[in-house]
């Protein structure tokens, strides 16, 4: 380190301590002005919750509600197994759609012309835009293609697809006809995605032919090709596979960079071909049944019930197999866009950008739904915050005055790895919320982030929350909270934090370190795992009675700020995506040599986390090169690179308890290269610790 980095070192470790009042120029215009303010609303917000939805409610429009709605509460639950299932409902009764909300709304009230999103591909010379009311228009188009192909309200419609416009146009059409989407993220395999489509009975799926990811081309249509052969062989085919044409493609929206030719800029987006094969009588072009004659622009929306199913997205389940979330129509509607609303206290002359994948939850809420029902200005990205260089983001900021950007701890701390001139090429002048989600940010990409990126003049907004719960629900309020680098600081409107003593089960108040639960629900709140209600209530609510348990760990200091320190279950959080050691541990023991495995979490600078295996091999084997590399072609195929172990070790032996159960927290230990085993008297065989560090010196 030189002197200045040093200094700089010295004067961040006295700024953890620091509390960071909100800046006075958001201050002066946010929704909530003050602490005080905050504390007003979210008293209301947990003493009245009808009187408090109520009323953000009326911000939207319901097509009806039922007689005496407007005295009837709004709200009906049950988080107490001993007094039967569990049950969360929201506006039951009150009929919408998100889609006319997202959409038809703005449009009516004159805000047609408005830009929905700035689409920015991974070239950086690859742009369009699109209206709300050119985007009103595609979707109504779209929602009659899906009709045209049999699909009615409460189907299943798998979606596998870039960060490419006609994905939010997919989704929506979706909502508008009251059809259930089901995202997979792109960089799953087809293993993955056919398990997925298996588990949803899906019919249906739209995907794309590729995409770029920097100077990678992607292939998605032949995986899923691979995928849906899956399907057929599992007894649930897909029958109509809509194609979007990208790589080379006619694309709607208006062109703002150039007319039609991606191939004129050689060097950047390489002339590459993706092919494609169609398989006659299932494969159909997206752009080939958007121009049929009989495909109108007029679709009335579906008139749901609040309860309906708006959609479902898999998250990582702790057995290994794969949950998927059940979401419904009217509580997540208010809940996405009042977040987004308040976290980043939205006003309409921001432009916003959030570069989360729409396959994940963060997309879901907060590159569509929440800015959508705000009428939101946004950017919406192709491409790699690290191509061509660590100075994207900061280059996009400018090219479009972006206002509010959010992100995830792991590209920050990318980021703040390559030299600062990247970011200070740029000015950023435009910037004044800064955002994180998907895992802890360690206090010194916290500073980093607020000096360097923010300069030191932004609201850094840290947003804990999970697929499960819809949309933020400890998160600070940017014009309201005094912020402290590292904490995710109060609970959201409605949201009611409890930290609990892991052994007693008993409610620590005041400062303290437990399991982090929430007392009753906010209307973004999961209603169910799809088609098993049975494991919603033992995953979520049976370890506490009477809570909904996160799966992570907290601390409150003596200010009341809470500080999520991370998963307290078998679940790691690798570059913000949350994986099931159990599920990369199956797809090991499938290759015939490997008798047993074990996946721990490693703390990495850059990721947060990352995986590392224990292998145990059947007799005769030997562990070589060619065996790693094959069990990680393993991992990637059975759930995709992004969940590929950095390290897997030998393990002729795995240490477990006399119960045959395996002591992980040994083997993080060993992970770790920390020699803290702690109470090792129940291990079987105690020399199994040294024989396990001897071995990981030799890691092939
Ligand atoms: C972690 C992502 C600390 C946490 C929206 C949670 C966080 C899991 C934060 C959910 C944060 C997310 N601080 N930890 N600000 N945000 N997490 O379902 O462990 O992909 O349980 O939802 O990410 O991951 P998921």
């Amino acid at each position: 380190m030189s002197s200045a980095q040093l200094e700089q070192h010295h004067l961040d470790l006295q700024q953890l301590q620091q509390v960071f009042e909100p800046p006075a120029a958001i201050q002066t215009r946010a929704h909530v002005p003050s602490i005080e303010a905050y504390r007003d609303m979210y008293r209301l917000s947990v003493s009245d919750p009808n009187k408090f939805w109520r009323q953000i409610a009326s911000e939207f429009y319901w097509h009806s509600k039922p007689d005496g709605a407007e005295e009837a509460p709004i709200l009906d639950y049950n988080f107490d197994l001993s007094k039967g299932g569990i049950y969360v409902r929201w506006f039951k009764g009150w009929r919408t759609n998100i889609c006319y909300n997202a959409l038809d709304r703005h449009v009516l009230a004159g805000r047609g012309d408005r830009v929905a999103f700035y689409w920015e591909g991974n070239d950086p010379e690859d742009r369009t835009s699109i209206t709300y009311a050119e985007l009103l228009q595609q979707v109504c188009r779209f929602a009659n293609v899906l009709k045209s192909n049999g699909v009615k309200k409460g189907d299943r419609v798998a979606i596998y697809m870039p960060m490419v416009l006609e994905l939010v146009v997919a989704m929506l059409a979706c909502a508008r006809i009251g059809a259930v989407h089901s995202i997979v993220f792109g960089g799953f395999s087809a293993g993955s995605l056919a398990d997925r489509i298996i588990n949803a009975k899906c019919h249906i799926l739209i995907t794309c032919d590729g995409n770029w990811r920097g100077t990678k081309l992607l292939s998605l249509k032949s995986i899923a090709d691979k995928a849906m052969s899956i399907c057929i062989e599992e007894g649930n085919p897909v029958v109509t596979c809509l194609v979007v044409s990208h790589v080379k493609r006619p694309r709607f929206g208006s062109d703002e960079a150039d007319g039609d030719s991606h191939s004129s800029k050689p060097g950047i987006r390489p002339a590459k071909d993706c092919p494609v094969e169609m398989l006659a009588g299932r494969d159909v072009w997206w752009h080939e049944a958007m121009a049929k004659e009989d495909i109108s622009d007029d679709c009335q929306p579906e008139w749901l019930d609040a309860e309906d199913p708006l959609f479902m997205l898999y998250t990582s389940g702790s057995t290994g197999k794969p949950k998927g979330v059940l979401h419904t129509v009217g509580g997540y509607m208010v809940y996405s866009a009042t977040t987004f609303k308040f976290s980043f206290d939205y006003h309409l002359e921001d432009i916003y950008w959030c570069t989360a994948d729409i396959g994940w939850i963060t997309g879901h809420s907060y590159v569509v739904y929440g800015p959508m029902a705000n009428c939101a200005t946004s950017v919406m990205f192709e491409g790699l915050p690290t191509w061509p260089d660590a100075g994207r983001c900061w280059d996009v900021v400018d090219k479009y005055k972006v206002t509010t950007f959010y992100t995830a701890p792991t590209a920050i701390r990318t980021l703040m790895k390559s030299s600062d001139a990247f970011v200070e090429r740029s000015s950023r002048a435009s910037l004044r919320i800064i955002a994180s989600v998907g895992e802890p940010i360690n206090p010194e990409a916290w500073l980093w982030y607020h000096r360097v990126v923010g300069r030191s003049q932004c609201s850094v907004v840290d947003t804990f929350w999970q697929t499960e719960t819809g949309g933020h629900v400890i998160t600070p309020l940017p014009g309201a909270t005094p912020t402290k680098p590292g904490s995710a600081c109060f609970p959201f409107f409605g949201v009611q934090p409890v930290l609990l003593n892991p052994e007693t089960g008993d409610v620590i108040e005041g400062p303290g370190e437990g399991y982090l639960v929430f007392a009753g629900p906010w209307p973004g709140i999961m209603r169910t795992v799809f088609g098993d209600h049975p494991r919603y209530e033992q995953t979520y609510f049976s370890k506490f009675n009477g809570y909904y348990t996160t799966g992570d760990g907290a601390q409150r200091d003596k200010d009341g700020y809470l500080w999520v320190t991370g998963r307290i279950d078998d679940m790691i959080n690798v570059s913000g995506h949350l994986l099931s050691t159990a599920q990369i541990e199956s797809a090991l023991v499938e290759h015939p040599k490997v008798a047993e495995a074990a996946v721990v979490g490693r703390h990495h600078d850059v990721k947060g986390e990352s995986a590392y295996a224990f292998v145990t091999l059947k007799d005769g084997a030997t562990f070589d090169d060619s065996l790693v590399r094959q069990l990680l072609v393993i991992v990637r195929e059975r759930i995709g690179a992004f969940a590929a172990p950095d390290t897997i070790q030998e393990a002729p032996a795995l240490p477990k308890t006399r119960s045959g159960k395996i002591m992980r927290r040994i083997l993080r230990e060993i992970a770790a290269k920390s020699e803290n085993y702690g109470d090792v008297s129940t291990l079987a065989d105690p020399g199994v610790i040294e024989t396990l560090v001897a071995l990981r010196t030799r890691q092939v």
